[in-house]
């Protein structure tokens, strides 16, 4: 059994104190790899200096909505020179939050950013990790134009069904995580039950979005295997043949070694 957490942020401070222990429990999980996601410049330095040091860790450099400024030229130079490194996989993560931002040229400079990224994913021929809230709107029209030409996923899918229709035929993968188990999750897990295996990929995006029993406190990579199994037994599927089909697509979209 090998599963992969696809989308986590262990970098920070939430892990100061036993980051090594928590790695460890991934393990224990069956979690062979984790990709760490960067969401500011400062974050992404991090991620790709935890990818260098920790054997089972990946990352995907990039800047998250939340984070929104002017980029520069050399904002560009530097993500791309972290992805020289055989660890770094991805441009991520990126995307359009307006759920956080209300104003109107904070969010157009957030789909410049994301435009940007896109661009320099494609000159890299490098997948990216996209962040869609509540802009579901704007985001088709971006991959449907601009993004027309990227590969990747859609992290934490909170879209309708049509939506996910289209991400599918457009080739996108979907990232299932922790709220899937939630008792009030209703139109995500109708979704689930609709998706094709090959095109699933399930992440925690710890230290955020813990699975049921562990709601509320903080997430943790060694937890994929829990949202998994809800996601295979809502599918009725064997969770060993959901868990491999899973981690074999995580592999194909990042370009993983199969060897740990
Ligand atoms: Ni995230």
């Amino acid at each position: 059994m090998e599963l992969i957490d696809t989308h986590a942020h262990i970098d920070g401070e939430a892990y100061a104190e036993d980051r090594s222990e928590m790695l460890v429990r991934a393990k224990q999980a069956d979690v062979v790899q984790i990709i760490n996601f960067g969401d500011s410049m400062e974050s992404s330095a991090r991620s790709a200096a935890l990818a260098e040091s920790e054997p089972m860790v990946f990352t995907g450099v990039g800047v998250h909505p939340e984070e929104v400024f002017k980029m520069t030229d050399a904002d560009d130079e530097q993500l791309a020179a972290w992805t020289k490194s055989p660890k770094v996989i991805a441009i991520g993560e990126i995307g359009l939050d307006y759920y956080w931002e209300k104003d109107q040229e904070k969010r157009a400079l957030q789909r410049e950013m994301f435009i940007r990224q896109l661009s320099l994913a494609r000159e890299l021929d490098l997948p990216v990790c996209i962040h869609d809230r509540e802009a579901h709107g704007d985001m088709m029209s971006i991959l449907k134009t601009e993004g027309r030409k990227n590969r990747g996923v859609i992290h934490c899918f909170s879209g309708s069904w049509e939506m996910a229709a289209e991400l599918l035929k457009l080739g996108w993968y979907l990232g299932i995580d922790g709220p899937i188990t939630y008792k009030n999750a209703v139109k995500a897990p109708e979704i689930l039950r609709k998706l094709p295996l090959e095109r699933i990929l399930v992440e925690t995006d710890s230290p955020y979005l813990s699975p049921q029993p562990y709601r509320g406190k903080r997430n943790e990579p060694a937890y994929v295997r829990t949202t998994a199994e809800f996601a295979a037994s809502v599918r009725g599927e064997a969770f060993e043949e959901f868990a491999l089909q899973t981690t074999k697509n995580a592999r194909e979209l990042y370009s993983l070694p199969s060897k740990v």
